[in-house]
């Protein structure tokens, strides 16, 4: 039986990689899905695979202006109770190496956009019976890499504030939950574009490897599958917590 019929998901960056797989995963287990993304070819091709009720929509999720539109789109035929905050990007750099455009891109993608996508969820979920948000972080928001500064502090952004919206949401009693996803390394296009910006892409990814306690990187459906649980009723007492899917990796 699928696990999360008569549900209405909203998933940002589902043209690749975890959006795209999270997507096929909500809509496999019975969710009315709208995917988003900038990548707009990869966005319909991902949902018209999915087919049945799945549709597209065009998004940058660093726009604050267009969060109104999306939800009012993904809304059209019942209220959205998932969201899920999943585009970002990762750009390398240490402190001395990052320049102030990088760091405000990174704070654009994968911080603004969860502020606007969770301030954008409750003020309507509050009024539709509430509703689950699932942000994802990183374990590079828990764990730092001397290359990774824009990352590290953007990705830890998200988890505290992650924890402060889901103790609002209890103060205010509004029936909204709001989680964290930590993935460790994940094979996706992300890991390509990253590896793309060092000299030694090989030595990196048997880094990346050997950093994992398990012996082995994560698969997107690893993700796929915790955020079917924050979507589905059977973490109904899940707020504000960290789910680490990571190999062991911030261990
Ligand atoms: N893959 C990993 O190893 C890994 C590990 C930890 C966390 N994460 C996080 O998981 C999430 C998804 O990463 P992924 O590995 O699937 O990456 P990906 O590059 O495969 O997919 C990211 C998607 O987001 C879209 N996107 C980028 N900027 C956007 C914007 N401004 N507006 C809308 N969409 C935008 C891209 O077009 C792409 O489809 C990211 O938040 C990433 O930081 C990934």
């Amino acid at each position: 039986m699928a696990r999360i019929s008569g549900k209405c998901a909203l998933v940002t960056g589902a043209a690749s990689g975890l959006g795209r797989a999270i997507a096929e995963k909500l809509a496999a287990e019975g969710a009315r899905v709208t995917l988003t993304d900038i990548d707009v070819d990869g966005g319909n091709k991902v949902a018209a695979e999915i087919g049945g009720a799945a549709q597209f929509v065009e998004q940058d999720v660093s726009d604050g202006d267009r969060w109104a539109a999306v939800w009012e789109a993904a809304s059209r035929d019942q209220p959205v109770d998932t969201l899920v905050n999943n585009a970002g990007i990762t750009l390398m750099g240490s402190i001395e190496d990052l320049d102030y455009a990088s760091w405000r891109k990174t704070f654009d993608v994968d911080v603004d956009s969860v502020f606007w996508g969770c301030k954008t969820a409750i003020a309507n979920m509050k009024q539709t019976g509430g509703g689950s948000i699932v942000n994802i972080a990183s374990a590079a928001g828990i764990r730092a890499n001397a290359g990774l500064a824009a990352y590290n502090a953007a990705k830890a952004a998200v988890i505290l504030f992650t924890q402060s919206i889901a103790l609002h949401c209890g103060q205010q009693q509004n029936g909204i939950r709001c989680n964290v996803v930590a993935p460790g390394t994940i094979k996706t296009a992300i890991l390509d574009k990253v590896m793309a910006q060092v000299p030694n892409p090989d030595e990196m990814l048997a880094g990346f490897v050997a950093s994992h306690p398990i012996g082995h990187l994560g698969e997107p459906e690893d993700i796929a599958n915790i955020v079917l649980y924050l979507a589905s009723d059977d973490s109904k007492f899940a707020t504000g917590a960290t789910f680490s899917v990571d190999g062991g990796l911030a261990l």
